[in-house]
């Protein structure tokens, strides 16, 4: 395997930002685990990328004892720096193993599934539609962003008025996850989320978390820490894959149509079908306390394995016609959403937002062609900046 293939994985390589695939497809066809430069592998294939995510004994790593250890570098000689990255995220669950992260996971869960979910998301629906009716041309990207926006914002009383100050906040939160973040960026992210610090400060949500915490005597910052990581999961990934879907059904005016017709049951097929083909995060970590081998390659004991979802859920061995959009895959084990212990919590609520929107977004949009992309230049989540769509004459 990667002692003998010159195909090394390279987000920087021509064309990555605007499809990874073909390039991911290179790895996975012929070196589908890689070393790279420290102790961290690269893991391409379905059925260890899956194997992995289930894996009861690896770990998740510390994102907080990372950014600890840059903080130093990054502050610097920096005027009214101040490090604040390594506390902001001491709390987010994808990154906490064993009991803290059981209680943290336990706390999220309950004060998401405690709120009215359909009510919240048939209002959303009605006021984006509402926002863009008329418009000739827009931004399919906030299209989807104001919809599930708008259903955050009431789900958690968020206190910012503004849209695109909600959009920046989170991609910025996203972006701290992300390999090769220059330290410019870090220092941008690090403002942001000290000035947002009030944000959630009457948030009802905060009180369910407070109340299902109370054994861990969270100061205002951990606090703090839990309603970003709440918000920004549940914002970021659900507007880039309904974002990234109906750019693709968009392009094609047949699956439009059969997707308008389609029953409950279809409709499902096909959303699951959407998860699969957006693939909003890319890849996740995990760290194996033991020795292992995949394939011909040895990996050490506690190295760094970057699960490559985006591959995996188009992985040929798995998926027939896998860079196709088939609206009625029947076998379709994607793992968009994970697996294992740090499976996510808003799958639910992912399809609902979905189920509640695609139909009448799609009557909304038939008459629309899309005319222009613009794609983020991130490699953790897939996401468009831009994607243009104009009335069709
Ligand atoms: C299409 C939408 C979504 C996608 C594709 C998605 C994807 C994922 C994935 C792959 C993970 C696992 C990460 C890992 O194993 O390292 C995850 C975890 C998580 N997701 Fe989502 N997510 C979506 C929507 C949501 C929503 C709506 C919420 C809000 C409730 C949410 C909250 C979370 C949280 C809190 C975790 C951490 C769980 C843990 O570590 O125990 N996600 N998500």
């Amino acid at each position: 395997m990667d002692s003998e293939s010159n195909i090394k994985w390279n987000p920087f390589s021509p064309n990555y930002s605007e499809d990874p695939y073909p390039h991911l497809k290179n790895c996975r066809d012929n070196n589908p685990v890689q070393r790279m430069s420290d102790d961290s592998y690269f893991i391409f294939d379905y059925k260890h990328v899956s194997k992995f995510l289930k894996e009861k004994k690896f770990k998740v790593h510390s994102l907080s004892e990372y950014l600890g250890e840059k903080e130093t570098y990054i502050f610097k000689n920096v005027e009214n720096g101040c490090p604040y990255l390594s506390k902001a995220t001491e709390l987010w669950p994808m990154f906490l193993n064993d009991d803290i992260h059981r209680k943290i996971r336990r706390a999220i869960t309950k004060a998401f599934y405690s709120l009215e979910l359909a009510d919240l998301l048939n209002e959303s629906l009605e006021t984006t539609l509402g926002t863009f009716e008329n418009k000739e041309t827009f931004n399919l990207v906030d299209f989807c962003g104001i919809y599930i926006n708008h259903f955050i914002k009431k789900a958690l009383n968020i206190d910012v008025e503004e849209y695109e100050q909600i959009k920046q906040y989170s991609n910025l939160l996203a972006k701290s996850q992300e390999l090769y973040i220059p330290k410019q960026v870090y220092q941008e992210i690090n403002a942001e989320i000290l000035s947002r610090k009030n944000v959630f400060k009457n948030s009802i949500f905060k009180d369910v978390i407070l109340e299902e915490t109370k054994g861990l005597n969270l100061d205002d910052d951990q606090l703090y820490s839990i309603m970003m990581i709440s918000f920004m999961a549940a914002f970021e990934t659900s507007k880039d894959n309904l974002s990234l879907g109906l750019y693709e059904i968009l392009k094609n005016p047949e699956l439009i149509e059969f997707i308008l017709k389609s029953d409950t049951k279809e409709l499902k097929t096909i959303i699951e079908e959407i998860f699969r083909f957006s693939t909003p995060l890319q890849y996740t970590i995990r760290i194996n306390p033991y020795s292992i081998n995949v394939g011909d390659c040895f990996i050490p004991e506690n190295s760094k394995l970057y699960l490559c979802i985006a591959s995996a859920n188009r992985d040929e061995k798995i998926f027939t016609q896998p860079d196709e959009l088939i609206p009625n895959r029947v076998v379709n084990p994607h793992l968009s959403f994970g697996a294992g212990a740090h499976q996510c919590i808003g799958a639910t609520i992912a399809r609902q937002e979905m189920e509640i929107s695609l139909v009448p977004m799609l009557r909304f949009l038939k008459n629309y062609s899309v005319t222009d992309v613009k794609w983020s230049k991130q490699i953790l989540m897939r996401t468009a900046n831009t994607i243009t769509v104009c009335k069709k004459s």
